[in-house]
């Protein structure tokens, strides 16, 4: 496969028809119980705001609790006015998904079906980018935006992701997994850390995102906090090397047949890529698009991260991220996010835009891409062929 070929030509390997020019009817999902809730709300905004106006738009927000509800008009009209995160009120109608049907809205005056085209989860994190969300909507025959169940669940979990990785020769970051049970002997976990990894390490949730939960471990005495801090995000954790790498980044796009663009570089002036690093500090760190790469180390990121997206059963779309050891060049896959931060300045969409395709035409090929998917799966027979 040439990876070069999938970015310069994109129209005329877009796999799916266009849904340009065509009115869709479209329920944005965002909010939901993740620790990236408020970074939902900003990307969620920017989807909005940068959605062909002749779709009709219907945003569903999901609490922190996990209830989804359809907020009034006026929520729309204030995002496309303002440049503020996406509002959510919790006093608005609340809509069910019913299994076979669709999506259903319960308000004072009774309820009434929802008729969709498609829907987008802007959901980042649990109960969003996991193939929960991606379950349910499945259930409700609707089409919806990103990545299926499987290649969701692959991608959130990256204990699972590695495994894959490996098992197709891709270079991933060597790890050990904990539970808290390893805790209980934490004298025997420290001592396999330290013949098989050294320090410093980097311990993180393996079903985590947004840095929430990481840190880095410098010696022996500090690996019992730092796992009991991941294991408040997740039931297991992920102990690994501590890089001292570039961060590239790749955007993948694509069903059946992927491709990726041209990486950019992450250069944090955090010790590594914290929360803090990615949404608090304006100065947390610097994006580079395109990364400055040699070309043929820039066509191997472009490469592995389509094999890293097909082995994982990706589909829609994906951020693949690697390190870069900066010591002796060597490419490691970290992970690959499958509803990547998604407001005009984050990197998958600038990195699309770098490639040739602007935001909004990213947009409507991740449309198109999740309607050619139904379609295809409608042909499917459920009975006895
Ligand atoms: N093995 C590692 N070595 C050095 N830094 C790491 C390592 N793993 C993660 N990091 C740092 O932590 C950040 C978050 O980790 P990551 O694996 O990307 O999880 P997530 O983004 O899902 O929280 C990375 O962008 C990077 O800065
Ligand atoms: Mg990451």
């Amino acid at each position: 496969m040439k990876p070069e070929l999938r970015w310069l030509k994109p129209d005329i390997l877009q796999e799916t028809e266009s849904i340009q020019g065509m009115a869709m009817r479209i329920a944005i999902l965002y909010g939901g119980k993740s620790g990236e809730h408020e970074v939902s709300l900003r990307s969620a905004a920017s989807v909005v705001r940068n959605l062909d106006k002749s779709h009709k738009l219907h945003l569903i927000g999901i609490t922190r609790h996990g209830a989804w509800h359809l907020q009034p008009d006026s929520v729309l009209a204030d995002c496309l006015e303002g440049d503020l995160p996406l509002d959510l009120r919790s006093d608005a109608p609340v809509v069910l998904v019913v299994p076979g049907t669709g999506l259903r809205v319960y308000g004072a005056r009774g309820s009434a079906d929802l008729p969709l085209d498609v829907v987008f989860p802007v959901l980042h994190g649990t109960f969003g980018e996991d193939g929960t969300v991606q379950g349910l909507l499945e259930c409700a025959d609707l089409a919806y935006v990103g990545a299926d169940v499987l290649g969701s669940a692959v991608g959130m979990d990256k204990e699972m992701a590695k495994t894959i990785w490996k098992s197709v020769g891709l270079p991933i970051v060597p790890s050990i997994t904990a539970t808290t049970s390893d805790l209980k002997e934490m004298d025997t976990l420290a001592s396999r850390v330290e013949s098989v990894l050294g320090w410093p390490v980097f311990v993180k949730p393996a079903r985590g995102g947004s840095s929430v939960g990481a840190s880095k471990v410098d010696n022996r005495s500090g690996l019992e906090s730092a796992a009991q801090k991941a294991l408040l995000c997740d039931t297991k954790i992920l102990i690994e090397p501590f890089i001292h790498g570039k961060e590239i980044e790749c955007s993948v796009l694509g069903n059946e047949n992927p491709r990726a663009f041209p990486p950019g570089e992450i250069v944090p002036s955090h010790e590594y890529y914290d929360y803090e690093a990615k949404y608090i500090d304006p100065d947390g760190a610097a994006l580079l698009i395109p990364a400055e790469l040699d070309e043929s180390s820039r066509n191997r990121i472009m490469e592995i991260a389509v094999s890293a997206y097909s082995a994982a059963g990706m589909s829609g779309m994906a951020r693949v991220d690697f390190f870069i050891d900066k010591s002796n060049g060597t490419i490691y896959l970290n992970e690959a996010n499958t509803i990547p931060g998604f407001t005009s300045i984050s990197m998958y969409p600038k990195m699309c835009e770098a490639g040739g395709l602007p935001y909004p035409a990213l947009l409507d090929e991740l449309l198109s891409l999740a309607v050619g998917r139904k379609k295809s799966r409608a042909a499917l027979h459920y009975d006895r062929v």
